[in-house]
């Protein structure tokens, strides 16, 4: 592999194996869509992307803990008031509940305002003897059955840069006025979850919280400040290069180049390997990374991916997020801890508990059994404690919506439950109350431990 000082440009991916690709038809339109993106506002700033590096670093160093989360593939259409707030919602609640159990702040970063093109495993999906191209999310062609909505549209490339742009503009207001007050109890309403077994745990975490303010105001005699805003951060897969190279601008006061489209995006499973494009893309960009780890990444391969995204061996730059199965993990994770730590690489290591324990369920529809999700957290948890490294966060798909895409946990979705509302184009998410049961859960696994 190259180093560091060889040539690097926002758009040398293009002389590496690019895998995944889009082939469009019109690429004159292609083309000319891409040069009106170049002169669009970027969506995400310098600033706060050097904040965020800064408190993955914490992170990484077991100071702080990383909560992703959102959709598999998010949708244009999903582009609404409702679904924007409840997802921040949930993923406010959920990191509540985390700083209760883990003691530590809690860093926000969504699978959303981008995250809109997907690898698929088949070119093609057949259906009643009909083959079809796939659906690549609803930045490249449109989900329905048919060869039309199935052709590549460069046009759904400025659809989602204006989506990307108006649920950050929701999200930013949101954040920064009061919404994420602790007090403000239309949040802590859980109106979804009424009869569910953890409420009273849900319920006694919150009032302590409340106590705890209350504590704090009345010792130091004024209101606490600040308690009010929070921060997102985006994220999502920088999947389609040519759309990532034409949001990757030179800042010139920070002396850098940035993908200026999202925070953190990351490398896919299947995108990542010695000479993919996607690597080559990404090792030049200032923005922290996160790379997906599966199962069969062999050791030999992972160092050298890893010195070549970070030369400087920066401990806020990559995040290694391992989505490996629950059955999987005691075989292939401490392997990979060995060599990591025997590089002397600094890493953020994470768990996405998802992608790997996604099953066909009877019916033939995609699924994941929460107890797996959750199993294979608990599994990399300990794993981590037994080698004495640091679990610096976790990634999610879930949704705030009460869908069916996930069975199990105490919502109770079963298998024959499926069909009812399952809204996912892509991966199944865990629903509201699924992921608010597992934040809980996360939170007492560490109090258990804290207290072992
Ligand atoms: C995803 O995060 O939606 C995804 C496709 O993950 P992975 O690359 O880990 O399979
Ligand atoms: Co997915």
């Amino acid at each position: 592999m190259e180093d560091l000082l060889s040539h690097w440009s926002p758009a040398s991916w293009r002389k590496k194996n690019a895998i995944q690709q889009v082939v469009y038809t019109d690429e004159e339109q292609l083309a000319s869509i891409l040069n009106q993106l170049s002169q669009q506002p970027a969506l995400v700033t310098s600033w706060e992307i050097e904040a965020l590096r800064n408190q993955l670093a914490e992170a990484a160093a077991g100071r702080r803990f990383l909560l992703q989360g959102g959709d598999c593939a998010e949708r244009f259409e999903d582009c609404t008031v409702e679904l924007i707030k409840n997802r921040l919602k949930i993923l406010l609640q959920m990191s509540v509940i985390l700083i209760y159990g883990l003691q530590m702040p809690v860093l926000r970063v969504g699978r959303f305002a981008g995250q809109y093109a997907k690898p698929r495993s088949d070119s093609h999906e057949t259906r009643n003897g009909v083959s079809l191209p796939s659906y690549r999310g609803d930045n490249i062609n449109a989900p329905a059955f048919t060869a039309e909505a199935r052709i590549p549209d460069p046009q759904r490339l400025m659809q989602a840069y204006y989506c990307s742009a108006v649920q950050l503009n929701l999200v930013r207001a949101l954040a920064d006025a009061g919404f994420a007050d602790l007090h403000n109890a239309e949040n802590w309403n859980l109106s979804f979850a009424q009869g569910a077994p953890y409420i009273q745990s849900y319920q006694t975490i919150i009032s302590k919280i409340h106590r705890a303010l209350d504590f704090a105001k009345t010792v130091s005699d004024h209101p606490i400040g600040g308690l009010g805003r929070v921060t997102f951060y985006t994220s999502h897969e920088a999947l389609h290069l040519p759309y990532e190279e034409v949001f990757t601008r030179e800042v010139t006061h920070a002396n850098a180049i940035y993908n200026l489209s999202t925070h953190m995006p990351w490398i896919g499973k299947r995108t990542l390997f010695a000479d993919s494009a996607h690597v080559e893309y990404m090792r030049g960009i200032r923005n922290p990374v996160g790379i997906k780890i599966g199962h069969d990444m062999a050791p030999s391969d992972l160092i050298p991916l890893a010195r070549f995204l970070n030369p400087l061996n920066d401990p806020g730059r990559l995040a290694m997020i391992t989505r490996m199965g629950a059955a999987k993990v005691e075989d292939a994770l401490p392997r990979l801890i060995e060599a990591v730590r025997g590089a002397g690489l600094n890493v953020l290591w994470c768990c996405d508990p998802m992608h790997g324990n996604t099953e066909t369920a009877a019916s033939g529809i995609k699924t994941r059994k929460f107890e797996n999700i959750l199993a294979e957290l608990e599994a990399v948890i300990d794993m981590h404690a037994r080698m004495k490294t640091i679990l610096g966060g976790v990634h999610f798909e879930l949704t705030g919506e009460d869908v069916t895409e996930c069975v199990g946990g105490a919502s109770g979705v079963e298998e024959e439950d499926l069909n009812q509302r399952y809204h996912s184009t892509v991966d199944p998410r865990l629903n509201v109350s699924q992921s608010l049961e597992m934040a809980l859960r996360i939170a007492e696994k560490y109090q258990n431990m804290e207290s072992a």
